[in-house]
């Protein structure tokens, strides 16, 4: 009875203070105004050169969406012409230079330098190091040292010259850390229920993929489509998933055989124009592949939502001529059927109002808590046939009203300032209110994107330039839902192995979601989950795990490393090493951190 009497005290107590730190309070935003340098923009001459290290330029971004100063305590660096490093705001990115030196006499193989980082109102720090690997076609690397928060360590191969390296950090000494330079759990949305469950789903930022099902070229349509000119991206739908992507700009049309159209089959398609008399583009997954990846992802990692935007649904013949097929109904229904074999799908939603508006929660908890997998129809079907299956979850496309902002210019910068005033002109909570989609990508014109590749021009200057431009024209009241990108995932050309992606939009999503949209007390009611004195419900199923383990360029994982294993960090600091403060050691030292975890 007594005992009865003190559970109910205890939880009683609990709740109350639960209750007193509920709510979001303008005065505990932690978000500075502090203003940080631009960065650069890598120039597109430099996309198809080869690495090479004396002169090298290269830039390390480290973006911050913690409610902790990042403070530079110290660099050294030896035989390095710009050793750039400064302190990262809260909520702000700084895009790092370092140039290897070009002066004669210098031996590449010594370059390098260290930057150390202390954790504002913590014991937490991390380090960052510039090192050469001679000879290798990639010469520079970065190493991130996370040791010191408990997050382990990655070796990077520095993509090219110019081309940023990114480290995003989130989380808080509270809530614990995320970062980059690993993937965490498959389902980040079921990962923060807590923290965006009472959210409007366009308030949730997103991850998106641009053409999703290009992730390979099937040919089977001839129409001169190549993998340069015509594929987006590097991973397949089931990697797009779990790389953090939920929402699909997913192009699917039939492929007829030239002798009997009745005989067809249904691929993803890019292609420029499908409904063109003889459409040029190629094939990518097929409908069918796409499905069981669905279906795989969604049983390993369950509550998630999940969006299809469909376009095309057209006939196209195997040698593209003669014009479109227009889908009769009986190859929508064939195609609703293949639908119908995606698991989770969400029938008979509320339409009442549109998608956008509705929690995420709303979403999360259909099909048992295992989330929602919903389609949105924006093809080119005839007013004659089935234009949706509500029952079966396939929806027309205006029931999520979305403002889909496409550039369509041809280079970075031009982009990157397009889109992010664009996203500035929303006003969250207010009218102008939307679900807004970023789409971070350029459009070059076909030669300069044949010879580029779509996979360097997304990857080396522009998926880059997100977390430095992008984020440092981010607030707590100015973010896209879904930012839309090519190439998701993939931080070096050609290496699409899961242990060679890095984790960059993945952890930017979740960051801008515990961090930046937390601090938007009109959009979020509750008090940020990465305050200090949080209610404790929102720290539940922390998307941080500890790890000290080393990730290596080549793709080796060690979990259990020697502890004094810090892989470019020197033994000897030679004569010439120079420090933050300006001094210039006059002799070799032994570099007393050397065997050293935190400094
Ligand atoms: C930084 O770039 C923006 C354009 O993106 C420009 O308006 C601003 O003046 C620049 N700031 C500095 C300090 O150069
Ligand atoms: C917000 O700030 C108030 C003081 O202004 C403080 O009492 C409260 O604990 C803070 N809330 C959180 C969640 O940190
Ligand atoms: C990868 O690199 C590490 C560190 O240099 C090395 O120990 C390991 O053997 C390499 N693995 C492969 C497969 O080459
Ligand atoms: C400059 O920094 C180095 C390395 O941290 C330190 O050993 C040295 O004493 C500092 N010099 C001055 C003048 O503060
Ligand atoms: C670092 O630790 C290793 C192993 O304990 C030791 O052999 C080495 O001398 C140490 N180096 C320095 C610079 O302290």
């Amino acid at each position: 009875m007594r005992r009865n009497h003190l559970l109910a005290a205890i939880s009683l107590g609990w709740l109350f203070a639960a209750a007193v730190n509920a709510a979001c309070n303008p005065q505990n935003v932690t978000y500075s105004n502090e203003m940080l340098p631009n960065g650069t923009y890598m120039p597109w001459s430099l996309i198809g050169l080869v690495n090479s290290v004396p002169g090298s330029k290269q830039y390390i971004t480290i973006v911050n969406l913690t409610p902790h100063r990042f403070i530079l305590q110290n660099t050294h660096s030896y035989q390095m012409d710009v050793f750039d490093w400064g302190d990262i705001p809260q909520g702000h990115a700084r895009q790092n230079t370092v140039v290897y030196t070009n002066k004669p006499g210098k031996t590449a193989v010594d370059d390098g330098g260290e930057a150390y980082y202390a954790i504002d109102g913590t014991d937490k720090t991390f380090f960052v190091r510039a090192t050469t690997h001679i000879p290798d076609s990639h010469p520079a690397r970065t190493v991130i040292d996370l040791t010191g928060m408990g997050q382990g360590q990655r070796e990077y191969l520095d993509p090219a010259a110019q081309s940023p390296v990114t480290l995003v950090i989130t989380g808080s000494d509270s809530y614990g850390f995320i970062t980059s330079i690993k993937y965490g759990a498959g389902n980040w949305m079921k990962s923060i229920y807590e923290v965006i469950k009472d959210r409007q789903i366009q308030h949730v930022v997103m991850p998106g993929t641009h053409d999703a099902g290009m992730s390979t070229i099937s040919g089977q349509i001839l129409s001169g489509g190549i993998s340069e000119n015509t594929q987006t991206q590097g991973l397949n739908i089931y990697n797009q998933l779990r790389a953090g992507s939920r929402y699909f700009d997913l192009r699917v049309g039939s492929v007829h055989s030239i002798t009997d159209t009745s005989d067809y089959s249904f691929w993803t398609l890019h292609v420029n124009d499908e409904t063109a008399e003889v459409a040029v583009g190629n094939s990518g997954e097929s409908l069918d592949d796409i499905i069981s990846e669905i279906n795989q992802f969604t049983a390993e990692n369950p509550g998630e939502v999940i969006f299809f935007h469909v376009r095309y649904l057209i006939g196209i013949r195997e040698v593209p001529s003669l014009g479109p097929i227009y889908w009769t109904t009986s190859i929508v229904n064939d195609f609703f059927g293949k639908l119908k074999g995606v698991n989770n799908r969400c029938g008979n939603l509320d339409t009442s109002t549109t998608f956008n508006q509705k929690p995420a929660s709303y979403f999360m908890d259909q099909n048992g808590g295992n989330g929602c997998v919903v389609f949105l129809l924006a093809g080119d079907l005839q007013p004659t046939v089935p234009q949706d299956s509500v029952a079966d979850g396939i929806y027309q496309a205006n029931r999520l009203s979305i403002a889909d902002d496409w550039s369509d210019l041809g280079d970075t910068q031009p982009m990157a300032e397009d889109q992010a005033s664009d996203w500035k002109q929303v006003i969250r909570g207010g009218s102008s209110d939307t679900f807004h989609i970023s789409q971070w990508l350029v459009s070059a014109d076909i030669v300069t994107t044949t010879l580029l590749t779509i996979e360097g021009i997304g990857i080396l200057p522009t998926n880059p330039a997100l977390y430095w431009m992008g984020v440092n024209n981010m607030t707590p009241q100015s973010w896209p839902t879904v930012i839309l990108t090519d190439y998701i995932g993939v931080v070096v050309k050609g290496q699409h192995n899961w242990e060679q992606l890095s984790a960059d939009i993945y952890t930017l999503a979740i960051g801008l979601n515990l961090y930046m949209v937390s601090e938007n007390c009109d959009v979020s009611t509750i008090s940020s989950p990465l305050l200090a004195n949080a209610n404790t419900k929102l720290k539940m199923a922390t998307l941080s795990k500890p790890w000290n383990g080393i990730h290596f360029a080549n793709g080796t994982i060690v979990n259990d490393p020697p502890r004094h294993l810090h892989p470019g960090r020197v033994e000897i600091l030679r004569k010439g090493t120079r420090f933050l403060n300006g001094t210039v050691l006059e002799e070799d030292i032994i570099n007393p951190d050397f065997n050293s975890t935190a400094v």
